[in-house]
């Protein structure tokens, strides 16, 4: 399973790249915003600054809503940097822009994706990853990675190579439930990745070795 960092700091990334487990970054308006980073030209190289960091796909996303509109941004995007993959709504203006993308060798990323049925079209029109929010499902008593196996199970029966990322994944139980049902793709916070390492029994099983060591 491929480990993805869910953020526009360029310091959490790096500390992510360091750990030697990235695969990539997803960010979207709202982490750009969180960072201060504003202006087009200010966020066009934000994105180059993260594909310099990371060796893997890199998710920026178009702003526009109507088709002529993400098209125009996402050919810029993927212009950016060959690590970029332009991320599009799950909407009906966004299935045919991932359709006109994914004709041209564009790489994609269908977001905002909270049902079944909607990842069934995230993959009919091409997309190259499709990215279910399980933390937001689960924000609003519904669960998330009944989701992830939903869709699991579609892709596997037809065979489509849409790979799913899940995200909005909050915790270090999404992270290893998503690996048990087959997820492709966990992108997380930093802590939600760090909080993998920690084990209390390991903690003490390591002061016990360092002090028998000094007998
Ligand atoms: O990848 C999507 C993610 O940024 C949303 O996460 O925690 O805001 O639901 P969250």
């Amino acid at each position: 399973m491929k480990f993805f960092i869910d953020t526009a700091n360029l310091a959490q990334i790096k500390e992510a790249q360091d750990l030697g487990v990235l695969d990539g970054v997803t960010t979207n308006p709202s982490l750009m915003a969180k960072e201060g980073i504003k202006g087009q030209d200010n966020i066009l190289k934000h994105y180059v600054d993260i594909c310099h960091i990371v060796d893997g796909d890199v998710s920026a996303e178009v702003i526009a809503t109507d088709y002529e509109g993400m098209i125009r941004e996402g050919e810029i995007l993927a212009s950016l940097h060959d690590q970029i993959v332009v991320k599009i709504p799950m909407i009906k203006e966004g299935i045919k822009a991932i359709k006109y993308f994914t004709e041209k060798g564009i790489r994609t990323n269908c977001t905002l994706v909270f049902s079944a049925g909607q990842a069934l079209l995230a993959a009919k029109a091409g997309a190259t990853y499709v990215s279910p929010f399980i933390g937001r499902l689960d924000d609003v008593s519904t669960d998330g990675l009944t989701l992830i196996e939903d869709i699991r199970q579609i892709y596997d029966n037809y065979g489509y190579d849409t790979q799913i990322l899940a995200a909005s994944v909050r915790h270090p139980m999404h992270i290893i439930e998503c690996a048990k049902i087959g997820a492709d793709v966990v992108t997380c916070p930093l802590g939600a990745i760090t909080a993998l390492l920690k084990h209390p029994l390991t903690d003490i099983g390591l002061a016990q070795f360092l002090a028998d060591a000094k007998k």
